[in-house]
Protein backbone atom coordinates (compact mmCIF):
# COMPACT_ATOMS: atom_id res chain seq x y z
CA UNK A 1 0.00 0.00 0.00
CA UNK A 2 1.45 3.08 -1.15
CA UNK A 3 3.06 5.30 1.96
CA UNK A 4 2.89 1.97 4.51
CA UNK A 5 6.17 0.90 5.12
CA UNK A 6 6.93 -2.52 4.92
CA UNK A 7 8.18 -4.65 8.59
CA UNK A 8 11.93 -5.08 8.10
CA UNK A 9 12.51 -9.14 8.35
CA UNK A 10 15.59 -10.25 10.24
CA UNK A 11 16.48 -12.42 6.90
CA UNK A 12 15.88 -10.44 3.88
CA UNK A 13 15.98 -13.21 2.00
CA UNK A 14 14.75 -16.61 2.83
CA UNK A 15 16.56 -19.13 4.47
CA UNK A 16 15.86 -22.43 2.54
CA UNK A 17 14.60 -25.29 5.24
CA UNK A 18 17.11 -27.09 3.36
CA UNK A 19 19.21 -27.33 -0.02
CA UNK A 20 20.84 -30.22 -1.98
CA UNK A 21 24.66 -29.80 -1.68
CA UNK A 22 25.34 -30.99 -5.08
CA UNK A 23 28.86 -31.75 -6.97
CA UNK A 24 30.04 -28.68 -9.53
CA UNK A 25 28.73 -29.64 -12.94
CA UNK A 26 32.04 -29.02 -14.65
CA UNK A 27 33.01 -32.43 -12.99
CA UNK A 28 29.98 -34.43 -14.00
CA UNK A 29 29.93 -32.58 -17.70
CA UNK A 30 32.70 -35.82 -19.22
CA UNK A 31 30.35 -38.02 -17.58
CA UNK A 32 27.51 -37.14 -18.59
CA UNK A 33 28.27 -36.75 -22.49
CA UNK A 34 29.79 -40.34 -22.50
CA UNK A 35 25.91 -41.16 -21.62
CA UNK A 36 24.65 -39.43 -24.05
CA UNK A 37 26.77 -40.55 -26.67
CA UNK A 38 26.48 -44.49 -25.58
CA UNK A 39 22.09 -43.68 -26.03
CA UNK A 40 21.96 -45.93 -23.19
CA UNK A 41 20.05 -43.66 -20.77
CA UNK A 42 18.31 -45.70 -18.40
CA UNK A 43 19.00 -48.37 -15.98
CA UNK A 44 22.73 -49.12 -17.89
CA UNK A 45 26.28 -49.39 -16.73
CA UNK A 46 26.18 -45.75 -14.45
CA UNK A 47 23.38 -47.36 -12.51
CA UNK A 48 25.76 -50.74 -12.22
CA UNK A 49 28.75 -48.33 -10.92
CA UNK A 50 26.36 -46.53 -8.49
CA UNK A 51 24.68 -49.84 -7.06
CA UNK A 52 28.21 -51.39 -6.09
CA UNK A 53 29.68 -48.30 -5.16
CA UNK A 54 26.56 -47.99 -2.32
CA UNK A 55 26.59 -51.77 -1.47
CA UNK A 56 30.45 -50.86 -0.68
CA UNK A 57 29.76 -47.78 1.14
CA UNK A 58 26.85 -49.11 3.22
CA UNK A 59 28.94 -52.86 3.51
CA UNK A 60 25.97 -54.75 2.57
CA UNK A 61 25.84 -57.52 -0.22
CA UNK A 62 23.27 -56.23 -2.29
CA UNK A 63 22.34 -52.19 -3.45
CA UNK A 64 19.16 -52.01 -6.29
CA UNK A 65 18.60 -48.68 -7.46
CA UNK A 66 14.88 -47.73 -8.06
CA UNK A 67 13.04 -44.56 -9.05
CA UNK A 68 12.12 -43.47 -5.45
CA UNK A 69 12.28 -44.70 -1.94
CA UNK A 70 8.18 -45.37 -2.19
CA UNK A 71 8.64 -47.71 -4.95
CA UNK A 72 11.23 -49.47 -2.67
CA UNK A 73 9.02 -50.38 0.43
CA UNK A 74 6.40 -51.31 -2.25
CA UNK A 75 8.45 -53.87 -3.87
CA UNK A 76 9.85 -54.99 -1.24
CA UNK A 77 6.67 -56.00 0.92
CA UNK A 78 5.21 -57.46 -2.22
CA UNK A 79 8.50 -59.79 -2.90
CA UNK A 80 8.25 -61.06 0.63
CA UNK A 81 4.86 -62.09 -0.13
CA UNK A 82 3.48 -60.31 2.85
CA UNK A 83 -0.31 -60.56 3.97
CA UNK A 84 -2.82 -59.09 6.57
CA UNK A 85 -0.84 -56.88 8.78
CA UNK A 86 1.85 -54.35 9.05
CA UNK A 87 3.11 -52.54 12.18
CA UNK A 88 4.56 -49.16 11.42
CA UNK A 89 5.12 -45.56 13.17
CA UNK A 90 2.32 -43.23 12.56
CA UNK A 91 5.28 -40.52 13.59
CA UNK A 92 7.11 -40.57 10.15
CA UNK A 93 6.09 -39.12 6.47
CA UNK A 94 3.42 -40.41 4.97
CA UNK A 95 4.61 -42.17 2.15
CA UNK A 96 5.72 -45.18 4.66
CA UNK A 97 2.09 -45.51 5.32
CA UNK A 98 1.16 -45.48 1.41
CA UNK A 99 3.45 -48.12 0.85
CA UNK A 100 1.37 -51.11 2.36
CA UNK A 101 -1.48 -49.40 1.55
CA UNK A 102 -0.30 -50.04 -2.32
CA UNK A 103 0.11 -53.92 -1.15
CA UNK A 104 -3.42 -54.40 0.03
CA UNK A 105 -1.90 -55.19 3.45
CA UNK A 106 -3.86 -53.25 6.88
CA UNK A 107 -1.37 -50.01 8.51
CA UNK A 108 -1.23 -50.89 12.15
CA UNK A 109 -0.06 -47.39 13.59
CA UNK A 110 2.10 -47.64 16.80
CA UNK A 111 3.72 -44.92 19.08
CA UNK A 112 7.00 -43.63 19.26
CA UNK A 113 9.42 -43.40 21.94
CA UNK A 114 9.32 -40.09 23.58
CA UNK A 115 12.93 -39.11 23.31
CA UNK A 116 14.17 -41.04 19.85
CA UNK A 117 11.18 -39.91 17.88
CA UNK A 118 11.59 -43.68 16.80
CA UNK A 119 9.30 -46.53 16.80
CA UNK A 120 8.61 -47.85 20.53
CA UNK A 121 9.35 -51.75 20.12
CA UNK A 122 7.78 -52.46 23.16
CA UNK A 123 4.14 -50.95 21.99
CA UNK A 124 5.14 -52.90 18.57
CA UNK A 125 4.74 -56.31 20.68
CA UNK A 126 1.91 -55.50 22.15
CA UNK A 127 0.04 -54.70 18.62
CA UNK A 128 0.93 -57.96 17.19
CA UNK A 129 -1.74 -60.34 16.83
CA UNK A 130 -1.92 -63.13 14.27
CA UNK A 131 -2.74 -61.18 11.49
CA UNK A 132 0.67 -59.44 11.28
CA UNK A 133 3.59 -60.17 8.79
CA UNK A 134 5.76 -57.55 9.07
CA UNK A 135 7.25 -54.88 11.52
CA UNK A 136 8.50 -51.79 9.16
CA UNK A 137 10.58 -49.51 11.04
CA UNK A 138 11.71 -46.05 10.26
CA UNK A 139 14.76 -44.21 11.14
CA UNK A 140 13.41 -40.54 11.98
CA UNK A 141 15.01 -38.00 10.26
CA UNK A 142 18.32 -40.14 10.32
CA UNK A 143 18.28 -41.16 13.93
CA UNK A 144 18.69 -45.17 14.14
CA UNK A 145 16.01 -46.97 15.48
CA UNK A 146 16.36 -49.72 17.85
CA UNK A 147 17.03 -51.77 15.27
CA UNK A 148 18.31 -54.76 18.11
CA UNK A 149 14.78 -54.63 20.19
CA UNK A 150 13.16 -54.91 16.51
CA UNK A 151 14.98 -57.92 15.08
CA UNK A 152 14.58 -59.42 18.30
CA UNK A 153 10.53 -59.73 17.86
CA UNK A 154 10.81 -60.11 14.54
CA UNK A 155 13.07 -63.11 15.45
CA UNK A 156 10.63 -64.71 18.60
CA UNK A 157 7.31 -64.22 16.03
CA UNK A 158 8.46 -65.01 12.59
CA UNK A 159 8.05 -61.47 11.18
CA UNK A 160 9.63 -60.21 7.94
CA UNK A 161 11.47 -57.13 9.50
CA UNK A 162 11.78 -54.05 6.56
CA UNK A 163 13.31 -50.30 7.05
CA UNK A 164 12.04 -47.45 5.69
CA UNK A 165 15.56 -45.76 5.79
CA UNK A 166 14.70 -43.10 3.25
CA UNK A 167 16.36 -40.48 5.87
CA UNK A 168 19.33 -42.60 6.87
CA UNK A 169 21.98 -43.01 4.19
CA UNK A 170 25.45 -42.26 6.32
CA UNK A 171 23.56 -43.08 9.59
CA UNK A 172 25.00 -45.46 11.89
CA UNK A 173 23.66 -47.42 14.55
CA UNK A 174 26.81 -48.77 16.80
CA UNK A 175 29.24 -47.85 14.32
CA UNK A 176 27.34 -50.51 11.66
CA UNK A 177 25.78 -47.96 8.32
CA UNK A 178 22.66 -48.50 8.64
CA UNK A 179 21.37 -50.71 5.28
CA UNK A 180 22.32 -53.80 6.58
CA UNK A 181 19.52 -54.38 9.27
CA UNK A 182 16.65 -56.48 8.32
CA UNK A 183 15.20 -58.04 5.64
CA UNK A 184 15.85 -55.07 3.75
CA UNK A 185 16.09 -50.96 3.74
CA UNK A 186 15.18 -48.07 1.47
CA UNK A 187 16.50 -44.81 1.09
CA UNK A 188 15.51 -42.20 -0.55
CA UNK A 189 17.42 -39.63 -2.53
CA UNK A 190 14.88 -37.19 -3.56
CA UNK A 191 16.51 -33.45 -3.40
CA UNK A 192 16.29 -33.39 0.51
CA UNK A 193 17.96 -35.86 1.60
CA UNK A 194 22.00 -36.17 2.31
CA UNK A 195 22.51 -38.67 -0.84
CA UNK A 196 20.74 -37.29 -3.92
CA UNK A 197 20.52 -38.62 -7.30
CA UNK A 198 17.68 -35.93 -8.04
CA UNK A 199 15.10 -38.88 -7.49
CA UNK A 200 15.61 -42.06 -6.50
CA UNK A 201 15.73 -44.59 -3.81
CA UNK A 202 18.34 -47.36 -3.60
CA UNK A 203 17.36 -50.81 -1.61
CA UNK A 204 20.17 -52.29 0.57
CA UNK A 205 19.82 -55.95 1.35
CA UNK A 206 21.76 -58.94 2.64
CA UNK A 207 19.47 -61.48 0.65
CA UNK A 208 20.43 -62.11 -3.03
CA UNK A 209 16.77 -64.00 -4.05
CA UNK A 210 15.39 -60.45 -2.80
CA UNK A 211 17.56 -58.49 -4.12
CA UNK A 212 17.48 -60.40 -8.02
CA UNK A 213 13.78 -60.63 -7.67
CA UNK A 214 13.84 -56.66 -7.17
CA UNK A 215 15.65 -56.30 -10.43
CA UNK A 216 12.83 -58.08 -12.08
CA UNK A 217 10.06 -55.94 -10.52
CA UNK A 218 11.55 -52.20 -11.54
CA UNK A 219 11.07 -53.60 -14.43
CA UNK A 220 7.42 -54.57 -14.17
CA UNK A 221 7.97 -58.10 -13.17
CA UNK A 222 10.17 -58.90 -16.30
CA UNK A 223 13.28 -60.87 -16.62
CA UNK A 224 13.81 -59.66 -20.05
CA UNK A 225 11.35 -62.42 -22.08
CA UNK A 226 8.31 -60.36 -21.46
CA UNK A 227 6.62 -63.74 -19.75
CA UNK A 228 5.89 -61.87 -16.28
CA UNK A 229 6.44 -63.94 -12.80
CA UNK A 230 4.68 -61.10 -11.24
CA UNK A 231 2.93 -57.93 -11.22
CA UNK A 232 5.67 -55.02 -10.56
CA UNK A 233 5.92 -51.89 -12.16
CA UNK A 234 8.59 -49.17 -14.13
CA UNK A 235 10.35 -48.33 -11.16
CA UNK A 236 13.98 -48.18 -12.76
CA UNK A 237 16.64 -45.45 -11.97
CA UNK A 238 18.00 -43.33 -15.37
CA UNK A 239 21.50 -42.70 -15.85
CA UNK A 240 21.58 -39.04 -15.14
CA UNK A 241 20.07 -39.95 -11.72
CA UNK A 242 22.68 -42.80 -11.22
CA UNK A 243 25.27 -40.20 -12.18
CA UNK A 244 24.10 -37.47 -9.93
CA UNK A 245 24.02 -40.44 -7.39
CA UNK A 246 27.54 -41.65 -7.83
CA UNK A 247 28.91 -38.10 -7.69
CA UNK A 248 26.92 -37.38 -4.34
CA UNK A 249 28.03 -40.40 -2.38
CA UNK A 250 31.50 -39.27 -2.84
CA UNK A 251 30.84 -36.11 -0.66
CA UNK A 252 28.73 -37.70 1.68
CA UNK A 253 30.93 -38.60 4.28
CA UNK A 254 32.18 -34.89 4.65
CA UNK A 255 28.66 -33.82 4.54
CA UNK A 256 27.32 -36.05 7.40
CA UNK A 257 30.14 -34.45 9.29
CA UNK A 258 29.24 -31.28 8.45
CA UNK A 259 25.78 -31.60 9.42
CA UNK A 260 26.72 -32.93 12.51
CA UNK A 261 28.82 -29.80 13.15
CA UNK A 262 26.06 -27.38 12.05
CA UNK A 263 23.72 -28.87 14.66
CA UNK A 264 26.52 -29.14 17.77
CA UNK A 265 26.07 -24.97 16.73
CA UNK A 266 22.34 -25.32 16.75
CA UNK A 267 22.33 -26.81 19.84
CA UNK A 268 24.73 -24.63 21.68
CA UNK A 269 23.37 -21.42 20.98
CA UNK A 270 19.78 -23.17 22.02
CA UNK A 271 20.83 -24.70 24.92
CA UNK A 272 19.90 -22.02 27.15
CA UNK A 273 16.50 -21.27 25.98
CA UNK A 274 14.13 -22.45 28.36
CA UNK A 275 11.36 -24.76 26.85
CA UNK A 276 13.10 -26.52 23.85
CA UNK A 277 14.35 -30.46 23.81
CA UNK A 278 15.97 -32.14 21.07
CA UNK A 279 15.78 -35.27 19.74
CA UNK A 280 17.80 -37.72 21.64
CA UNK A 281 20.63 -39.78 19.16
CA UNK A 282 22.18 -42.40 21.14
CA UNK A 283 26.39 -41.71 21.89
CA UNK A 284 27.50 -44.73 19.76
CA UNK A 285 25.05 -44.01 16.92
CA UNK A 286 25.22 -41.35 14.23
CA UNK A 287 22.24 -39.29 12.55
CA UNK A 288 22.92 -37.81 9.39
CA UNK A 289 20.52 -35.00 10.42
CA UNK A 290 18.31 -34.82 7.68
CA UNK A 291 16.12 -32.78 9.69
CA UNK A 292 16.56 -30.79 12.60
CA UNK A 293 14.43 -30.72 14.89
CA UNK A 294 13.28 -29.16 18.36
CA UNK A 295 10.58 -29.32 20.54
CA UNK A 296 8.57 -26.56 22.18
CA UNK A 297 7.23 -26.39 25.66
CA UNK A 298 4.84 -23.72 25.56
CA UNK A 299 4.50 -23.70 29.35
CA UNK A 300 8.38 -23.24 29.71
CA UNK A 301 8.82 -21.38 25.84
CA UNK A 302 6.10 -18.61 26.38
CA UNK A 303 4.52 -19.61 22.95
CA UNK A 304 3.09 -22.76 21.40
CA UNK A 305 4.72 -24.82 18.39
CA UNK A 306 2.03 -23.15 15.76
CA UNK A 307 2.93 -19.31 16.97
CA UNK A 308 6.40 -19.77 16.95
CA UNK A 309 6.55 -21.62 12.95
CA UNK A 310 4.18 -18.18 11.94
CA UNK A 311 6.48 -16.49 13.74
CA UNK A 312 9.90 -17.44 12.43
CA UNK A 313 8.38 -17.55 8.84
CA UNK A 314 7.55 -13.84 9.14
CA UNK A 315 11.20 -13.43 9.64
CA UNK A 316 11.83 -15.19 6.27
CA UNK A 317 13.11 -18.40 7.85
CA UNK A 318 11.32 -21.30 6.36
CA UNK A 319 10.52 -24.13 8.84
CA UNK A 320 8.43 -27.04 8.90
CA UNK A 321 6.01 -29.06 10.77
CA UNK A 322 8.05 -32.30 10.43
CA UNK A 323 5.59 -34.40 10.57
CA UNK A 324 2.17 -33.14 11.19
CA UNK A 325 -0.27 -34.29 10.99
CA UNK A 326 0.56 -37.90 12.39
CA UNK A 327 -0.10 -40.32 9.62
CA UNK A 328 -2.98 -42.37 11.67
CA UNK A 329 -4.56 -38.66 11.39
CA UNK A 330 -4.55 -38.01 7.95
CA UNK A 331 -7.91 -37.57 5.97
CA UNK A 332 -6.26 -41.19 3.82
CA UNK A 333 -5.56 -42.62 7.60
CA UNK A 334 -8.09 -41.95 9.52
CA UNK A 335 -10.97 -44.92 9.14
CA UNK A 336 -8.25 -47.08 10.45
CA UNK A 337 -8.90 -48.50 14.03
CA UNK A 338 -5.95 -48.37 16.18
CA UNK A 339 -7.96 -50.57 18.22
CA UNK A 340 -7.26 -48.81 21.93
CA UNK A 341 -3.82 -48.27 21.37
CA UNK A 342 -2.43 -44.89 22.30
CA UNK A 343 -0.66 -42.73 19.97
CA UNK A 344 -0.08 -40.00 22.65
CA UNK A 345 3.86 -39.79 22.43
CA UNK A 346 3.21 -39.09 18.52
CA UNK A 347 0.42 -37.17 19.22
CA UNK A 348 2.11 -34.76 22.03
CA UNK A 349 5.61 -34.52 19.61
CA UNK A 350 3.73 -33.77 16.58
CA UNK A 351 2.03 -31.12 17.81
CA UNK A 352 4.99 -29.60 19.15
CA UNK A 353 8.02 -30.44 17.28
CA UNK A 354 9.03 -28.20 14.54
CA UNK A 355 12.33 -28.39 11.64
CA UNK A 356 14.98 -25.79 11.68
CA UNK A 357 16.55 -24.56 7.95
CA UNK A 358 19.30 -27.16 7.43
CA UNK A 359 21.36 -28.22 4.78
CA UNK A 360 25.24 -29.33 4.55
CA UNK A 361 26.56 -26.54 3.17
CA UNK A 362 24.95 -23.64 4.94
CA UNK A 363 27.25 -21.00 7.03
CA UNK A 364 27.55 -21.14 10.22
CA UNK A 365 26.51 -17.82 11.37
CA UNK A 366 23.30 -17.93 9.75
CA UNK A 367 22.56 -20.47 12.63
CA UNK A 368 23.57 -18.34 14.89
CA UNK A 369 21.02 -15.20 13.50
CA UNK A 370 18.33 -17.92 13.46
CA UNK A 371 18.87 -19.04 17.21
CA UNK A 372 19.01 -15.41 18.27
CA UNK A 373 15.16 -14.91 16.87
CA UNK A 374 14.17 -17.59 18.53
CA UNK A 375 15.70 -16.29 21.77
CA UNK A 376 14.03 -13.34 21.18
CA UNK A 377 10.40 -15.01 21.10
CA UNK A 378 10.81 -16.84 24.22
CA UNK A 379 9.08 -14.90 26.50
CA UNK A 380 10.02 -16.47 29.41
CA UNK A 381 13.64 -15.90 28.76
CA UNK A 382 15.28 -14.89 32.00
C1 LIG B 1 10.23 -41.30 6.02
C2 LIG B 1 10.05 -41.22 4.51
N1 LIG B 1 9.70 -42.31 3.85
C3 LIG B 1 9.55 -42.32 2.51
C4 LIG B 1 9.75 -41.17 1.78
C5 LIG B 1 9.53 -41.19 0.33
O1 LIG B 1 10.71 -41.09 -0.41
P1 LIG B 1 10.65 -41.00 -1.99
O2 LIG B 1 10.16 -39.63 -2.32
O3 LIG B 1 12.04 -41.25 -2.45
O4 LIG B 1 9.70 -42.06 -2.44
C6 LIG B 1 10.15 -40.00 2.43
C7 LIG B 1 10.39 -38.78 1.65
O5 LIG B 1 10.96 -37.82 2.10
C8 LIG B 1 10.27 -40.01 3.82
O6 LIG B 1 10.56 -38.89 4.51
Amino acid sequence: MAGEERKKTVFKKPVPITLPTLPDPRLMFKKYKKIVDSRMITNASTVKEFEEKAASYLKVKHAVALNSCTSGLMLIMKILNLNGEVILPSFTFHATAHAVVWNGLKPVFVDCDPKTYNIDPIQVEKAITPNTSAILGVHLFGNPANVEELEKIAKKYNLRLIFDAAHAFGSKRKKKNIGGFGDAESFSLSPTKLLTSGEGGIVATNNKELADKLKIARNYGDSGDYDCEFSGFNARMSEFNALMGVETLKMLEKNVQRRNNLVKSYKKSLSNIPGIEFQCVAPADRSTFKDFSIYIDENKFGMSRDKLHDALLAENITVKKYFYPPVHGQKAFKHLQTDGRSLANTVKITDRVISLPLYSHMEENIIGRICGVIGKMCLHRT
